[in-house]
């Protein structure tokens, strides 16, 4: 039976285009036909922000997941799913209690694994299903890499960025020596500036050093990204020819041929 791949964006640096990156990519996969499940899993819940959920008016959100006796009940995903039309994917909207879970999971048996386990209840209605981490190491993060598929680390593709990527590297460390397998990853080069000559050398430098692990898609600088989340939209919605939407669309084929 077909079972859905789930996409882990994660970094532990801060602003360097995760949130934009499983909006976009999960709306360019949702284009190409694909059933897409969107997790907020950042307490700021700015992707839930960027399509029009508003934390203070959504019932259900991650938390709950977490939280639930049986976070792989059929019911509990009825409950705090969302069907967002315009973007075309489903949404689970994040929730600034996720930020309580450190303290709320610390005696739970598993706690790691939550995600995983609650996942196994909607994974055959979904081809993708994107996980938006939050910029630092915890538990959130821990279940995201459990429940990884293919991690995708957005870096932005700045000299300060490439010293943030060694923090990430040994937190996979830590984890592949008690995961049955080690977590498959690719590097998404970020916020490029194809003006800045600094920029090109980090390219350069990054696809150097990462050989394969990297996609052959460099996601550029477009302003139209701000503007989409500044109108609560997608950038399909806004600006399906941008340069932007382009490269989301070519990220997407990549991870369809993955
Ligand atoms: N390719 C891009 N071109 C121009 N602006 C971008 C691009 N990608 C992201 N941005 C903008 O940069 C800012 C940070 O992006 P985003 O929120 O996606 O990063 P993040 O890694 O999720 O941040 P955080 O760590 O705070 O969650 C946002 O204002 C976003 O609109
Ligand atoms: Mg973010």
């Amino acid at each position: 039976m077909q079972r859905a791949v789930v996409l882990t964006i994660a970094n532990q640096k801060g602003g360097v285009g995760k949130t934009t990156t499983a909006v976009s990519v999960g709306a360019a996969l949702a284009r190409a036909g694909k059933r897409v499940l969107l997790l907020d899993l950042d307490p700021h819940a700015n992707a839930s922000i960027h399509l029009r959920l508003y934390p203070e008016e959504t019932p259900y959100t991650t938390y709950d997941v977490f939280m639930a006796q049986i976070p792989e009940s059929p019911a509990l995903w009825q409950q705090v799913r969302i069907v967002h039309e315009s973007a075309g994917f489903d949404v689970v909207p994040g929730s600034v209690r996720l930020a309580e879970l450190e303290i709320d999971l610390r005696e739970r048996p598993g706690k790691g694994a939550v995600l995983r386990t609650a996942l196994e209840a909607v994974r055959q209605e979904y081809d993708y299903i994107v996980l938006d981490c939050p910029p630092h190491v915890g538990i959130l993060l821990v279940n995201a890499l459990v429940a990884a598929d293919w991690l995708i680390i957005p870096i932005q593709t700045d000299f300060l960025a490439l010293h943030g990527l060694k923090l990430l590297f040994d937190t996979i460390g830590v984890l592949n020596k008690i995961l049955p397998a080690p977590v498959r990853y690719r590097v998404l080069p970020t916020l490029y500036d194809k003006r800045a000559g600094a920029c090109s050398r980090v390219l350069e430098l990054l696809s150097r050093k990462m050989g394969h692990s990297m996609f052959a898609t460099t996601i550029g600088m477009d302003t139209r990204f701000r503007e989409a989340s500044a109108h609560g939209r997608v950038i399909y919605e806004i600006a399906p020819n941008s340069r932007g939407a382009k490269q989301y669309e070519a990220l997407a084929q990549e991870i369809m041929a993955l």
